[in-house]
């Protein structure tokens, strides 16, 4: 049988990050998106222009400075969402829009309120206007999967007329299963009639849990793009997972011969990218990239991997880039092995951006004894974020015990004036929020406060994670210090800096 290419359509910056707290600033998407170029992608899809000048600013930047991927910029059916798309597209030397519309009866009625007719119209005009503007036009019919095929065939039959060369059949609301969209696909490769190069693509949900297997029940049945993300995040429970699409592809030739451009080897380091910049890690046995995915536990198995890896072994970490010793450096480790490692992490760099990483990571190994690689990508990722900062914490004097009443002094420089301020609380972290409160005028709420070890022993870094809400807008914070208050503190800043950033560019989610 001969091998056929699938595309990979990554929507982590768009649908992923339509997840509750994964919303990105423009340098976290754009640091992202040169990862997913160097994922090797086919496309990228940067974003939702009309929903806000912040998503608009992201997909121009990406569409500027991302070479590889098509980048596709995301539009409803309507002339302003397309235009807007268009113009944030300008810059990319290959760019597609995605425009999309309802196709199930429940969502015309009750979301639409307009007729089957109404909304073909609708398509007619988008895909027209599309067009126009871009050679390369994707079209999806919302809902799909619950809506009647003769309508949901009618319906991309117009788009395809209209120039489409791409139809998408989202699974939206995660409800179908493998047989079901095997047969939804082969039905409308049956029924399209579709000119040579014009792709059916699919974008599965995971609220069954099944947005991975009803991907690749499509793609045997003919789709020839699949929609994911990295890590699986997105709306509700998430799309279908890039990392395990693209490893079933990968493991399992012999029974599915397609094949992707992904570089395997790059999943990690982009999953691990993706985990830092949203404050969200994968849970420890998700596949291919938890912590767990190849941890061998039982003595069983353990000595039958030491004989040899295949016994227990699919594949290998390394494969998926999974660096092999995880223990790596420390106090001694010289600029070179340090530069080796970032480039095995996916993150390479060179000159003064190499000098300051590699001067904060002399910092750390002062105080930690091992530092593994999770330490060297927040340490890195720590660097970038700078360009957002309204607050930086200038000092922080903590005083706790169980004899006496828990006080912080914090010093914070912003817009270049030093302020100072000093609180009492419940306990130390307490008192420093109340102070940083205090400082940057904050008077939202704290939703959560979350503490991880990022590695093992009494010297790991403590990773924390916040989420702060203030004037119905939610961001997250992190931040990585061998001591947890001072971690809490740089969290709790960096959260108020995003929230400074959000609001100085005003913006509102459309779907
Ligand atoms: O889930 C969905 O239907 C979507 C479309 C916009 C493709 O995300
Ligand atoms: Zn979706």
């Amino acid at each position: 049988m001969p091998t056929e290419y699938i595309k990979i359509f990554d929507t982590t910056l768009r649908d992923g990050e339509q997840s509750p707290g994964c919303s990105m600033t423009l340098e976290e998407k754009v640091r992202m998106a040169h990862q997913l170029a160097k994922l090797n992608v086919d496309i990228i899809e940067a974003g939702f222009p009309i929903a806000s000048q912040g998503d608009f600013d992201a997909v121009h930047r990406i569409a500027q400075e991302v070479r590889g991927p098509v980048i596709a910029g995301l539009a409803r059916a309507t002339s302003g969402d397309i235009i807007r798309c268009a113009e944030a597209l300008v810059p990319a030397t290959k760019k597609r829009i995605h425009t999309f519309i309802s196709s199930s009866d429940i969502h015309l009625k009750y979301q639409f309120k307009k007729s089957r007719e109404e909304v073909l119209k609708d398509t007619e005009m988008a895909v027209g206007l599309a067009k126009k503007h871009a050679e390369d036009v994707e079209f999806s019919a919302m809902d799909a999967t619950r809506s009647d095929w003769d309508y949901l065939a009618k319906m991309f039959q117009v788009a395809i007329d209209c120039g489409a060369t791409t139809l998408n059949v989202p699974d939206t609301v995660g409800y179908t299963v493998p047989s079901e969209f095997f047969d939804l696909i082969s039905f409308l490769k049956s029924k399209l009639k579709m000119p040579s190069g014009v792709v059916l693509s699919v974008h599965c949900h995971n609220d069954l849990g099944l947005a991975v297997a009803n991907s690749l029940a499509a793609v045997q049945a003919g789709a020839r793009q699949v929609e994911c993300t990295v890590n699986g995040i997105g709306e509700r429970a998430g799309n279908a997972s890039l990392e395990e699409i693209v490893m079933t592809l990968n493991v399992r030739k012999d029974k599915m011969t397609f094949v992707t451009g992904v570089k395997t080897e790059q999943i990690y380091p982009s999953s691990k990218l993706l985990s830092y910049i949203t404050g969200i890690n994968v849970q420890p046995n998700k596949a291919i990239v938890g912590d767990n995915a190849f941890a061998h536990e039982s003595g069983i198995h353990q000595d039958g991997v030491l004989k040899h890896e295949l016994t227990y072994e699919i594949m290998t970490p390394q494969s998926v880039g999974m660096p092999k010793n995880r223990l790596v450096l420390g106090k001694h480790s010289g600029r070179h092995a340090f530069r080796d490692r970032l480039v095995a992490l996916g993150m390479p760099l060179e000159g003064s951006a190499l000098e300051s990483a590699f001067s904060a990571f002399k910092d750390l190994s002062d105080r930690k004894k091992n530092i593994y690689d999770e330490d060297i990508i927040a340490l890195v990722e720590g660097q970038g974020m700078g360009e957002t900062e309204k607050f930086r914490l200038e000092s922080l004097h903590v005083v706790s015990g169980n004899r006496t009443t828990p006080e912080a002094i914090v010093e914070v420089m912003t817009e270049g004036n030093l302020k100072k301020d000093v609180q009492q609380g419940d306990g130390p972290v307490d008192a420093v929020f109340k102070a940083l409160r205090k400082i940057t005028g904050f008077e939202g709420s704290l939703d959560r406060y979350h503490v991880t070890a990022i590695t093992g022993d009494t010297d790991a870094q403590g990773e924390v994670f916040v989420t702060l809400t203030d004037k119905g807008k939610t961001v997250r914070g992190s931040g990585a210090h061998t001591d947890i208050i001072m971690a809490s503190a740089i969290a709790f800043l960096s959260a108020i800096n995003r929230l400074e950033y959000y609001q100085a560019r005003q913006g509102v989610r459309g779907i």
